[in-house]
């Protein structure tokens, strides 16, 4: 049981394991363990062994119902004998009758004061208990306890892990938004590429785990265009030489900008190398082939085609034959020829 519980086996096989010994260790017929639900405030039904009938199995309690209940606010063993001649809750189940139970012992399940459920446990027979039982079946619902407490931390964690990832990615989707603001021109642009770069990622095989980022970065490509200035982002003609310079720097600025920040870390290929070309002749830093992080010489391909399809505040939209055909030429010189290839491929089964 201890094993089950370091292990973090799923709660339902541990609390099963602990009924499975509980049985034939002391010697009882049937036991069961309902869960304790705060924000219910309900015992339900979780695990049982040893019932003839499915009496006990859609139990959900109040805790002012109900002898587990009774053991729930009292925090204490509860132990009642002659159960047919009494008048228990237990006769709201019409099947509870035939189990032809004699005895009930129920038992609080606490860690650290905080209630995780109740062991009850029925004998069709009388039941004195000895010091050495009452002790076993108390280690028994420690570990019971102990292991429900761990299911609910492990559970809250997991989704408190995913609530934090889903308000970075909102939070970075607001970004996304507020660089299309600003270069009006691009709307719709980052949504296009984002996409369209997963489709081809995944063609070519990158991992569902590494398309999370891939995702990121595609969204935060144009990141380092937050520091260029608008009479040079939204200029409607070509670039001064100067003017190119400053838009050069756009790479170098997301790669400032990103890099502090842990959780996007492995995401900056994108930001970083996109306008790195498959000869060397890109920039920032001049990479060549496969010193280009593969996701950023897909997101390259990706990148210049929606630019090339869209307005510019510098040229009008290039028809799709013109666009697909620059690709082609360009395909061993700026682009990887093989990524290339499956974009074509991606961009035909697409249509
Ligand atoms: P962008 O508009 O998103 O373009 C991304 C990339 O697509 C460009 O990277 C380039 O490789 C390709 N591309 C876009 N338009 C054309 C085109 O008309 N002809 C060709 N052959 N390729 C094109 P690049 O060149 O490094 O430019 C990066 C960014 O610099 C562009 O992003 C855009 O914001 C700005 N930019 C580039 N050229 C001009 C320009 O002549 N005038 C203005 N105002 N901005 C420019
Ligand atoms: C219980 O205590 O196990 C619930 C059955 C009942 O009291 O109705
Ligand atoms: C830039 O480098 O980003 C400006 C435009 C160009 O190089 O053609
Ligand atoms: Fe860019
Ligand atoms: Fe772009």
């Amino acid at each position: 049981i201890d094993t089950a519980i370091i292990q973090r086996t799923e709660l339902s096989l541990t609390l099963n394991l602990i009924l499975e010994n509980l049985l034939p260790q002391l010697q009882v017929d049937a036991a069961d363990i309902l869960l304790y639900e705060p924000a219910a405030q309900e015992l339900h039904y979780a695990a049982g062994r040893g019932f003839r009938s499915s009496a006990l199995q859609h139990t959900r309690l109040r805790l002012d119902e109900g002898c587990a209940g009774r053991v729930a606010t009292e925090r204490q063993v509860v132990h009642l004998s002659n159960l047919r001649e009494r008048k228990t809750s237990f006769l709201r189940s019409p099947l509870f009758a035939s189990e032809e139970f004699e005895t009930y012992i129920g038992i609080p399940l606490t860690v650290k004061e905080e209630l995780e459920g109740v062991l009850e446990i029925f004998q069709r027979a009388p039941l004195d208990p000895s010091p050495g039982w009452m002790e076993f079946l108390e280690s028994l619902a420690t570990q019971a306890a102990i292991s429900i407490d761990n299911a609910s931390l492990f559970d809250g964690l997991q989704r408190a892990n995913q609530e934090i990832v889903r308000a970075y990615d909102s939070t970075l989707e607001g970004w996304a938004r507020a660089l299309e603001l600003r270069d009006l021109e691009t709307a719709g642009h980052t949504q296009r590429v984002v996409g369209l770069t997963l489709r081809l990622a995944r063609a070519m095989g990158i991992s569902e785990v590494d398309l999370e980022q891939v995702r990121r970065g595609a969204l935060l490509h144009d990141i380092g265009k937050m520091v260029v200035p608008d009479g040079i982002l939204q200029k409607p003609g070509p670039l001064t030489e100067t003017e190119r310079e400053i838009m050069r720097q756009h790479p170098v600025h997301a790669y400032e900008i990103l890099s502090p920040i842990q959780f996007l870390r492995p995401a900056l290929d994108i930001p970083y190398c996109h306008h790195e070309k498959w000869d060397g002749t890109g920039y920032p830093r001049g990479l060549k082939g496969e010193e280009i992080p593969l996701v950023a010489r897909i997101f390259a391909v990706v990148d210049v085609w929606d630019a090339l399809t869209s307005d510019r505040s510098y040229r009008k939209a290039w028809p799709r034959e013109k666009a697909l055909a620059y690709l082609r030429e360009q395909s061993g010189s700026h682009f990887d020829p093989q990524v290339v290839e499956f974009f074509i491929r991606v961009l035909d089964g697409g249509k």
